[in-house]
């Protein structure tokens, strides 16, 4: 077996997003979650769920499960948190910064919020971790959704002023992530209809989907100017729709990995399909767009944590293989620190390389931590 090393300096690190994580948001989603959660919890008892998840605090078929709350308190905790980063090996963390903090109401700052991810920036640096910030993780401001959220042109000037009031502000920061997933957001809010704001029509669809390809390249001419990166983290699926048209607007290429249609047999907790050899293809893909690719997730609901270290390991090898054929990689960033909401999930599914205790918000790092903090600390993988 052949050993391949990672070039120095690459980032090693994970991802977590705002609403997942901080609790006590007020947004769109958190709107949302109380009008739905007695149906999600409904729906699932008709659904089929292994003993050891319907054992789990909160289960699928509670309706608490399905409330963001205070989720993981890491607005109050985050210093707790990245010590935890630390001591694993991390070297780059990904989170996001909540607009509906910043601007709770249109075109009114909030100076102590600001000041708030400005703590939690200096807080990373001051461990000698990376951060990679991103904009916008799905959730609207109330305001924003009131006007039609994406749907509305105004949307995309809002968020370009408040790209700039963050970007002017925040001092430390590098490597700005405009959108998560701009294509899983559009699909799942305006085609399948099963997130807020739960429209299905294709019209809808490909406006919202215009306007957020305006508002990342407007965004990231406004972030050029402040000599910091940008680029989106995209998922791997849907043919880089949105990358095709905002090639020319990017620093670098984030890139979200989780399956490769439904090839592996192996399922996460989610019946994911695990199927490690699909990011090589991914990878070597994106190598004719030439620029620096990040990962900026990749991760599995593994509650048992019996599946994780395997997954980990094998993604970097296939990772490792896709470097040493030209794919120009930067950094991985497991998804996630902590296990966290996962959406109209809820709480259930568990991402975690931490595990998260939330009656008692003690926070307990799993084994497979310590597999990928040995595999940081090498900076090499046998391929
Ligand atoms: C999203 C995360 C989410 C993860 C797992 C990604 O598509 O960016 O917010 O938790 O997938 O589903």
């Amino acid at each position: 077996m052949a050993k391949f090393d990672f070039p120095k300096g690459f980032y090693w690190g994970a991802a977590t997003s705002a609403h997942q994580v901080e609790g006590k948001n007020n947004n769109d989603w958190t709107e949302w979650e109380k009008e739905h959660a007695n149906r999600l919890a409904n729906e699932a008892s008709k659904k089929k769920f292994p003993e050891h998840i319907l054992n789990l605090n909160p289960s699928p078929l509670d309706q608490n499960n399905y409330i963001s709350g205070e989720a993981c308190d890491h607005y109050n905790r985050f210093r707790e948190d990245f010590d935890i980063a630390k001591s694993l090996g991390h070297n780059a963390h990904r989170f996001s910064i909540e607009w509906s903090r910043i601007e709770p109401t249109e075109g009114q700052w909030n100076q102590k919020e600001i000041q708030h991810y400005q703590d939690v920036i200096n807080a990373l640096r001051e461990r000698g971790i990376e951060p990679f910030v991103t904009l916008w993780h799905w959730t609207l401001p109330t305001w924003v959704a009131k006007q039609g959220g994406w749907e509305n042109k105004k949307t995309i000037d809002d968020f370009v002023r408040y790209t700039y009031k963050v970007t002017a502000s925040l001092q430390g920061v590098k490597y700005w992530i405009t959108l998560n997933e701009p294509e899983v957001y559009t699909g799942k809010s305006y085609f399948t209809g099963t997130w807020p704001p739960q429209k299905k029509s294709l019209i809808k669809f490909f406006k919202v989907f215009c306007n957020l390809i305006e508002a990342h390249k407007e965004a990231y001419t406004t972030i050029s100017k402040t000599g910091a990166f940008s680029g989106i983290s995209q998922n791997n699926f849907y043919f880089n729709l949105f990358l095709n048209k905002i090639s020319d607007y990017q620093n670098f290429i984030g890139i979200n990995y989780y399956k490769y249609w439904n090839l592996g047999r192996l399922k996460s907790d989610m019946n994911w399909p695990i199927y490690p050899k699909g990011i090589f293809h991914v990878l070597k893909d994106l190598k004719k767009y030439k620029k620096p690719i990040y990962i900026t997730e990749n991760g599995l609901a593994d509650a048992k944590d019996e599946k994780r270290s395997d997954f980990i390991r094998e993604h970097i090898k296939w990772i490792a293989r896709a470097m040493k054929e030209g794919a120009n990689v930067r950094g991985y960033l497991h998804w996630s620190l902590l296990d966290n909401f996962e959406w109209s999930d809820g709480f259930w599914p568990k991402f975690g390389l931490v595990e998260m205790n939330y009656n008692t918000m003690e926070r307990k790092i799993r084994q497979s931590a310590y597999e990928y903090k040995k595999i940081i600390e090498s900076n090499s993988i046998e391929i």
